[in-house]
């Protein structure tokens, strides 16, 4: 759509405020920053009890679109609520394991390890990740070579789904931060998740691709996890100030209609500040509009997971 196309004068102003979700600007519209009516978002039910996870899976084979942000944020939020919560760094980059703070080169035990070696055990790999009741398996370049090895094994695509079963009891969330591809980890990842949440940067090309990777989730769902759902679609690096970010949303609002999570992702600095400081932005910076959409996000999939 072009800006000589149709006017948007008439359009209530989605939010050309602060980066806030709340306050006296973002209220004056009916509209949420979806252009879709607002909605209220239920508080989450009172926790009774811990376990089994839900297994989430944070997937786009498009890399720099707020995949690993959003891993480390919407699990921080989640823990906020009281929830136990297992990151799983599936990328051989390593970047959630460095965005908690973490030296790649320094691991003893990665994933890699525990996705080939039988003798290593969970409790080996796993490590605090600096926010209270949530955990961390780390990963460095080591698990490129999985990619590789696993190949050969039997139940390639079900390797990661059994590592990970002595930990479902133990935690409510388990989110894995998949890699910018959709190779045989990614598939390994699917396979072991109830849910998949599609990140997507909104830009012009956000939807490039998308088909491929929805491909991929069904063919999933059907050979291998027919407990695979998607989730939501989440629009990050949102700028609600500009024509181009509105049609943008407009556009993931067409292609995926009610997928799309209410909540959107601010564009900010503040998220490549938390990530050299290796903590999440509800640590970082705890009141500010970055920390307050995953707040919203958390409390948003959450809603989602009991509506299931
Ligand atoms: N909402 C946002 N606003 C501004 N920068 C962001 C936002 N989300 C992520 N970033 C930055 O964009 C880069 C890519 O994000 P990342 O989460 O690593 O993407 P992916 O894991 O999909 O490759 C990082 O430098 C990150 O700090
Ligand atoms: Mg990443």
């Amino acid at each position: 759509m072009s800006p000589s196309g149709p006017s948007y004068e008439d359009e209530p102003l989605i939010d050309a405020g602060p980066p806030r979700t709340a306050g006296p600007t973002a209220e004056t519209s009916d509209l949420d920053e979806t252009g879709r009516p607002r909605v209220e978002i239920p508080d989450p039910p009172p926790l009774t009890g811990h376990g089994p996870a839900r297994v989430v899976a944070m997937c786009n084979q498009k890399g720099g679109v707020g995949k690993t942000t959003t891993t480390i944020n919407l699990g921080a939020a989640l823990a906020e609520l009281g929830r136990r919560v297992l990151l799983v760094d599936f990328d051989p980059q390593g970047s959630l394991s460095v965005g908690l703070g973490l030296n790649p080169h320094q691991l003893e035990h990665t994933v890699y390890n525990l996705l080939m070696e039988r003798e290593v055990s969970l409790a080996d790999v796993v490590v605090p990740s600096g926010v209270e009741r949530m955990d961390l398996l780390p990963s460095n370049i080591d698990l490129s070579a999985a990619e590789v090895q696993l190949v050969q094994e039997v139940a390639r695509e079900q390797t990661l789904q059994r590592v990970l079963a002595p930990a479902l009891p133990d935690y409510d969330v388990i989110l894995v931060d998949c890699q910018p591809s959709l190779g045989l980890l990614t598939v390994n990842a699917l396979t072991a998740s109830d849910g998949v949440i599609v990140p997507l940067e909104c830009e012009y090309f956000a939807l490039r691709g998308v088909a491929l990777l929805k491909s991929t989730i069904d063919k999933v769902g059907e050979r291998l996890n027919p407990r695979l759902r998607i989730d939501g679609v989440l629009g990050t690096m949102f700028d609600g100030r500009t024509l181009h970010g509105r049609e943008v949303m407009a556009r993931l609002v067409e292609a995926w209609g009610d997928t799309v999570f209410h909540t959107v992702i601010r564009r900010t600095v503040k998220f490549s500040d938390s990530t050299v400081a290796g903590e999440p932005i509800t640590q970082y910076a705890g009141s500010s509009g970055g920390a307050d959409a995953y707040r919203r996000l958390a409390r948003e999939v959450l809603s989602r997971w009991h509506a299931a």
